[in-house]
């Protein structure tokens, strides 16, 4: 089918291709920004809802039969799908996404037709650490300088078009070339081949419609903190997303049964933005603690964890309706009314699997006082193992008793480089409690640290709301490394509530720390919270857990590809084997999951499943979303990945 799209294409554009014309009724005239306008209409607004305005330009009918007068009519490439075009796909014996250097694959004219058309906003991959090499034009040893400095900060990522926060899904291709040994050269490797600078939804229509039709690999990219690298892939068109950061307050809001504050968010804010307009107008915003996470994008479509959820569930709890491109590039709304199926399923069934999200509405609360506190502890001459591991448990005795207060407690065991460990409260969060509240619900766990001997020196302080507590709490996190790979466990209340089910988690936990994996964990659950709308796809397992423990494996970073595979296959057949058998039929987190995670479907999606798979059949029967342990991912394959390390960085192909 793509074959047979490109053969009219050369044919209707033949002189283009030669003189970079098009044909015209007036004749032809040279292709460029000033003589093809994009292809867009701005359609009235909705009197029922408030769209942003960049939501109101939109690939309409009239806008595609316009093309006509470009003599593009044959570009069927653009147009929506027909009966006749999901049966031609269907048919098609094409078992993989078309790939540069293919005979489908675009010619250079053929994209540039894409870019006046979405009016200048493609971009051709440049990676980021290009201008750290000869063998490239953007060569500037002053630039690489500073990329070098910046790379492990997310804001050097979040603002270009195609990189990822976790480099080791692209395959480590073109990295700043004194941060790794091997960096010697660089190629285009995991990255997609192009990006459209999303700016409204008429563009992410014709590039859903271009990709759909052409047979190419398309990726879905905000921010690029997917613990899997789901927003890349090699040979793919991406859809940048960053730059749709619109972002409103409404004071009071009702909606459906809700009344009461809430954020219209575009798919690319930030959740540092969000806080501080929540801080602003005196209410408080349900997001996570890294800054720079996209809320509206994999952060909400992944479920959400917050400091907020021991007190009024998750993020994606708090969403009243979203705005989509579904994947046939029909602009949508999903709400508890219209198109309730896929409302339930954008909330918590993951990113990049049943449309482009533009834009959601989220409710919010109050303003909550916060109280902090913070202590560590560490093995030494005079703290021995067994009793640093018996502190730890007098912790984990306190795990349904503290989330049920409405706290948060982040911490984090790691080696403390004599040989032990240091257990760090990171901090220990006392959502709308104040110091004394905190101070009181907390004396018995460190009652029972000074009964161990285990000396403890805590700091309370107190917040008049999330966002200063926030802001000291959770600095700017270091991203853009390639010297762990993750894997997490939602621990359910029985590990916690029977003894000896506390002691076995206990061992699998310390098997793995002991083993060379460090320890990032939440003491967290998702309160149950009838203000707020949690008929959605969150995985089952976060309605039980009371922890989300992510459990990083470590390498250095010169470590070779068969030292990565070692630790990674370690992690996810020992380690978290263990952890998973302490916790039948419990889950992970699939936004900070394990991308080797076997029965992926079961952890990361749980019962849901089943439901969430046939959505996608029917929503996507043409296969254009794919994420890595998305759902419905277990359809494709990526040739040339070895194994426990699959990256990116080759074709995208049918496994059937
Ligand atoms: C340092 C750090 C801290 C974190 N802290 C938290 C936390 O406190 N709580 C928590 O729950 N999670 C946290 N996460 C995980 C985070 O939720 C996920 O990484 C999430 O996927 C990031 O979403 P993004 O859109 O910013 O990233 P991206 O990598 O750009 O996108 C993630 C996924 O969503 C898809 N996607 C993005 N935008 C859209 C869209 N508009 N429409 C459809 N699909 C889209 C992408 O295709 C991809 O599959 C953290 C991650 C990091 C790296
Ligand atoms: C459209 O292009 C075709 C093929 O190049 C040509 O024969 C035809 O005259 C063109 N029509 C217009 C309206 O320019
Ligand atoms: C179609 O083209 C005509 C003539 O160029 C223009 O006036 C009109 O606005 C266009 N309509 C749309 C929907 O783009
Ligand atoms: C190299 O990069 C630096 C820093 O961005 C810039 O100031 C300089 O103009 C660049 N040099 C060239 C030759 O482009
Ligand atoms: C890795 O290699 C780089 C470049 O050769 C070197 O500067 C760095 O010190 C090495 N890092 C480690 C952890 O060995
Ligand atoms: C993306 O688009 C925005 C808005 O038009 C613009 O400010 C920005 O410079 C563009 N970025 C790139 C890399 O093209
Ligand atoms: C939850 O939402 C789904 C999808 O719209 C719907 O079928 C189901 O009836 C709802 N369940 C409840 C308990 O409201
Ligand atoms: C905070 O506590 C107050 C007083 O107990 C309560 O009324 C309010 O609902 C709580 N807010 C949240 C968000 O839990
Ligand atoms: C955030 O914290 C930093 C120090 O950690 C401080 O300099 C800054 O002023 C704080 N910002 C806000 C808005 O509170
Ligand atoms: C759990 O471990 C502790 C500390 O080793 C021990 O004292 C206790 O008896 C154990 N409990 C059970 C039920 O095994
Ligand atoms: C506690 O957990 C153990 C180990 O899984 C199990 O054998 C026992 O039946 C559980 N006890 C209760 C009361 O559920
Ligand atoms: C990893 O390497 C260690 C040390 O060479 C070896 O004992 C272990 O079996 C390897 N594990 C895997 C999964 O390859």
């Amino acid at each position: 089918m793509a074959q047979f799209v490109r053969g009219l294409i050369f044919a209707s554009l033949g002189s283009l291709i030669a003189g970079q014309t098009i044909n015209t009724a007036k004749g032809p005239v040279a292709a460029n920004k000033n003589t093809v306008a994009p292809a867009a209409a701005v359609v009235p607004a909705s009197t029922t809802k408030s769209n942003f305005d960049w939501e109101n330009v939109q690939l309409t009918p009239s806008v595609l039969a316009n093309l006509t007068n470009l003599n593009l009519t044959d570009i069927s490439l653009f147009n929506f799908p027909t009966a006749q075009s999901v049966s031609a796909r269907s048919a098609s014996t094409s078992q993989c996404k078309v790939f540069p250097g293919d005979a489908e694959w675009p010619s250079p004219i053929v994209w540039e037709i894409l870019n006046l058309l979405s009016g200048d906003a493609l971009i051709k991959t440049v990676p980021l650490a290009a201008p750290c090499f000869s063998s490239w034009p953007e060569y500037n040893a002053t630039l690489c300088a500073t990329i070098t400095s910046l790379w492990n900060t997310p804001q050097l990522h979040v603002a270009d078009p195609t990189s990822t926060q976790w480099p080791l899904w692209e395959d480590l291709t073109c990295l700043p070339p004194s941060l790794r040994s091997e960096a010697t050269t660089c190629t285009l490797g995991g990255y997609a081949s192009y990006s459209i600078n999303v700016t409204n939804v008429a563009q992410i229509q014709l590039a859903l419609n271009f990709a759909r039709n052409l047979n190419l690999r398309l990726v879905v990219r905000s921010t690029g903190h997917d613990f899997a690298g789901k927003g890349i892939g090699a040979g793919a068109l991406s859809l940048w997303t960053h730059n749709l950061n619109d972002l409103e307050f409404y004071p009071s809001y009702t909606y459906g049964s809700y009344s009461g504050p809430a954020f219209k968010l575009g798919a690319g804010v930030m959740t540092e933005d969000v806080y501080a307009l929540a801080e602003a107008n005196g209410v408080t915003a349900v997001g996570g603690e890294c800054r720079t996470v996209g809320m509206a994008g994999g952060y909400i479509a992944g479920g959400g964890h917050s400091p907020m959820s021991s007190l009024v569930g998750m993020a994606a709890d708090q969403v009243l309706s979203i705005e989509v491109v579904l994947p046939n590039g029909e602009f949508v709304t999903a709400d508890a009314n219209t198109n309730p199926d896929l409302f339930w399923a954008l909330r918590g069934g993951g990113g990049s699997t049943f449309g482009v999200v533009t834009s959601l509405v989220i409710q919010a609360y109050p303003k909550v006082p916060v109280t902090t506190m913070t202590f560590d502890f560490t093995m030494s001459s005079t703290l021995s193992a067994d009793t640093f591991w018996n502190g730890v448990r007098a912790y984990f005795t306190y795990f349904a008793v503290f989330p049920d207060a409405g706290t948060y407690g982040y911490f984090n065991i790691v080696p403390n480089g004599a040989g032990g460990y240091t257990f760090t409260f990171d901090p220990f969060w006392g959502g709308n409690m104040t110091k004394p509240q905190l101070q009181t619900l907390v004396a018995p766990f460190l009652k029972d640290l000074s009964d161990l001997g285990i000396p403890v020196a805590p700091v309370f302080t107190e917040y008049a709301s999330l966002r200063p507590a926030w802001n000291a709490s959770f600095p700017p996190e270091n991203v853009g490394g390639w010297t762990n790979h993750a894997a997490s466990r939602l621990f359910p209340r029985e590990n916690f509530e029977n003894a000896t089910l506390l002691n076995e988690t206990l061992a699998a936990v310390r098997y793995a720390i002991e083993g060379g994996a460090i320890l990032v964990g939440y003491n967290i659950k998702s309160a149950v919270n009838p203000h707020a709308n949690q008929n959605n796809s969150v995985n089952p397992a976060w309605r039980k857990t009371l922890t989300h423990f992510i459990l990083p494996g470590l390498w250095d970073a010169n470590a070779t590809f068969a030292t990565i595979q070692n630790v990674s296959e370690t992690l996810t057949n020992d380690w978290i084997a263990k952890w998973r058998a302490v916790s039948p039929g419990a889950g992970s987190y699939f936004s900070e999951g394990d991308i080797n995670e076997p029965d992926f479907q079961q952890a990361f999606y749980g019962s849901y499943y089943p439901q969430l798979y046939a959505l996608k059949q029917q929503l996507d029967p043409y296969g254009l979303f794919y994420a890595p342990t998305g759902v419905g991912s277990e359809d494709w394959y990526v040739t040339g990945q070895i194994p426990y390390v699959p990256t990116q960085n080759g074709r995208l192909c049918r496994t059937s």
